[in-house]
């Protein structure tokens, strides 16, 4: 390779959306001339696209960017960026540019694009400050270097119009803006052609897809989408339970290349405490589409999200949530202490929970969930299905493992089997909180 070809490397931390993100820097860089480097240290560009949903997300960015001051001054050349989500807070950019001296570029969400004329700037002289709005219009056409070559995310929207009121999100990433479906179904079957068969549609609320814009609605996308020849598993991510239709679930019950999983965050079982995050849904309401779900979309898996310790949460609701948890039997659940993020409705409100009884709520509620989580396996013994291979066992790379199309991971023995590839799985036992089982052959 040409020792002159400069190399990036890209550190990304949050969501599927940031993971996104990088791919498309990725292709932006690639298209500049840039190789990708396998190590901070061999890179001649070093960008980190930060994430700002929880504090625990921007100590650790902190941490890492200071760590960097070393790197720099022993290689002044090295051009280091920050963008993405956290950036995208005007007074945390900033504040970070003025205090970072070793930082050359901060950016925010909105223009990957832009970013060779930002590195022409740096190559010039200047330190470049480059946040822009956050309601631009949808770019088509940028170019990406997707990490995988057989399941990509495909974005079918930006944005999030909810203000739940803890969440940043929608002041970091704008008003909802819907992208065309000509243009999503496009970047699909050219997908299909190059050989991808697992599909993530992406968005922070892809229920509300089409709202923005006119176009078809969620159930209609997810149905032309299965029409892509090539396809074999349709995901997407994450559902609202607002705007969960019974046409959605009719839709993953109808379209058989739509998986039987559907990410459905439940925040809370408290009524009143769902009321207080702004999420238009009750318990009764969340209950019923999970019951919906189960009795039409064949072995379908439900997993969620749970905030403990949002302002105001009593012994009670916290117990209306332990018994949610107990009652519905969610697959997993990522769980989060409540984080005050600056600007939030809920940053505001009176009687924010003492971090130690977040933390001890934080610990009943895995504990539970871990339990639910075994009694969801043992169900599996026995079961066969088809599960595409997403890697090996670290420590026994003759173990391979991935998922069925429920979301849920199997382990097995390999066999010669590669990454990419599908094989039917027969679970056999529970191990550690998760399922082994075997490759099964036609004349098993
Ligand atoms: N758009 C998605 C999720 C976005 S953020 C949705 O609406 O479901 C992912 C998860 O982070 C949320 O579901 C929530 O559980 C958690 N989260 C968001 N803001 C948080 C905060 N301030 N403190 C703790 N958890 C938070
Ligand atoms: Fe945040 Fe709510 Fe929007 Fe999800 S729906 S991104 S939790 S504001
Ligand atoms: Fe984080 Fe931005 Fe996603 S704040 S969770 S990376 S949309």
């Amino acid at each position: 390779m040409d020792e002159n070809t400069r190399k990036y490397y890209i550190e990304t931390y949050g969501c599927q959306m940031n993971v996104r993100d990088s791919e498309l820097m990725a292709g932006v860089l690639r298209k500049e001339g840039y190789t990708a480097a396998s190590s901070p240290e061999e890179a001649d560009l070093i960008l980190f696209n930060t994430c700002c949903v929880r504090d625990h997300a921007e100590k650790r960015l902190m941490g890492n960017i200071g760590a960097l001051k070393e790197l720099k001054d022993e290689k002044p050349s090295t051009v280091i960026g920050v963008c993405g989500c956290m950036m995208q807070q005007k007074e945390v950019s900033d504040r970070f540019f003025r205090r970072f001296r070793h930082v050359d570029l901060v950016m925010g969400t909105n223009s990957i694009a832009s970013l060779p004329d930002y590195l022409m700037r740096i190559s010039a002289g200047y330190r470049v400050n480059a946040v822009t709005g956050i309601n631009e219009d949808v770019v088509e056409g940028i170019p990406s270097v997707r990490n995988l070559s057989h399941s990509a995310f495909v974005n079918i929207m930006y944005g999030c119009n909810n203000f739940c009121t803890y969440c940043i999100v929608p002041y970091v990433r704008g008003r909802e803006r819907s992208r065309r479906s000509e243009d999503i179904l496009r970047e699909i079957r050219s997908l299909a052609d190059a050989g991808y068969t697992e599909i993530t549609l992406l968005g922070q609320n892809v229920n509300s897809y089409g709202n923005t814009n006119g176009d078809i609605r969620f159930p209609e996308l997810l149905a032309r989408v299965n029409g892509v020849d090539g396809l074999k598993r349709i995901r997407f991510m994450t559902s609202h339970p607002k705007d969960l239709s019974d046409r959605l679930i009719d839709a993953m019950a109808e379209n058989s290349r739509v998986c039987n999983h559907v990410h459905l965050p439940m925040q809370s079982g408290s009524d009143r405490i769902l009321k207080k995050m702004n999420r238009h849904y009750d318990l009764n309401r969340y209950t019923s589409i999970v019951d919906r779900l189960r009795s039409t979309v064949k072995d379908v898996e439900i997993t969620t999200d749970i905030i403990v310790g949002f302002p105001g949460e009593t012994e009670e609701d916290f117990t209306d949530t332990m018994a949610a948890v107990e009652r519905i039997g969610f697959a997993s659940a990522f769980t989060f202490k409540y984080s005050p993020r600056p600007g939030t409705a809920a940053a505001g409100m009176e009687d924010q929970i003492p971090e130690a009884v977040k933390a001890e709520r934080l610990k009943r509620l895995n504990a539970l969930q871990n339990r639910k989580t075994k009694e969801n396996n043992e169900k599996y013994a026995g079961y066969t299905g088809e599960v595409l291979i997403e890697g090996f066992d670290s420590k026994n790379s003759s173990v391979a493992f991935g998922k069925y199309t429920n979301f849920k991971m199997v382990y097995f023995d390999r066999e010669g089997a590669e990454i990419g590839q599908y094989r039917t799985v027969t679970a056999d036992t529970v191990r550690n909180n998760s399922l082994r089982g075997h490759i099964q052959h036609d004349n098993d």
